[in-house]
């Protein structure tokens, strides 16, 4: 009773720091979500109850982890970061925090990749919150289809449809948190 968003938001993003271990090459999110699990993995650092972690970013800030690159290491044991929308499916919209570029190519570093968000984002299909998708809006078909097309327009360096490339979506719920896997 009584949880704000933000609150399922962090309950979310600490579900996925216990999956963290040392040594591990991380892909840090951006947004409020991604932000939570980053300050907890700062903290467990600094705490020495995590080691040697490396974390390549998405966006400008880090909560005092380590920072690499893609060159460095082109192989990412663990993106985590929230997202916009997630279809039951594990296709994602993101990118309305800005980064969409940087995160899909981290995210898509990885064999592995966990979303986390409150259950606000969930949609029957992408779209389906009513904002526009970065890029265009109004997408129905074949979402595969749609995303090849954009990418050959001029100009078009990337969109914000994440498809295929979530591996689990944890989701905080008032009533608890539910695991979607592939
Ligand atoms: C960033 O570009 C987006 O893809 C974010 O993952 C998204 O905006 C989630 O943000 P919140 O965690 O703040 O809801």
């Amino acid at each position: 009773a009584g949880q704000s968003q933000d609150d399922l938001k962090r309950i979310a993003a600490l579900r996925a720091v216990e999956l963290v271990r040392s040594g591990m090459v991380l892909g840090l999110g951006t947004g409020s979500t991604a932000a939570h699990a980053l300050d907890r993995i700062g903290d467990l650092l600094r705490g020495g109850d995590l080691r040697d972690i490396v974390g390549i970013p998405t966006f400008e800030w880090a909560a005092g982890i380590p920072l690499t690159n893609l060159a460095a290491h082109p192989v990412v044991a663990l993106p985590i970061d929230g997202a916009d929308e997630v279809d039951p499916a594990l296709n994602l919209v993101k990118g309305r925090g800005g980064s969409l570029l940087q995160e899909k190519m981290v995210e898509g570093a990885s064999r592995r990749f966990v979303v986390i968000v409150d259950d606000s984002k969930l949609v029957p299909c992408l779209g389906g919150s009513g904002l526009a998708i970065p890029v265009e809006d109004g997408i129905h078909g074949d979402l595969q289809a749609i995303s090849d097309d954009l990418l050959r327009i001029t100009g078009v360096v990337e969109h914000g449809m994440f498809l295929g490339l979530a591996t689990s979506v944890i989701v905080a719920r008032k009533d608890g948190v539910v695991l979607m896997d592939k």
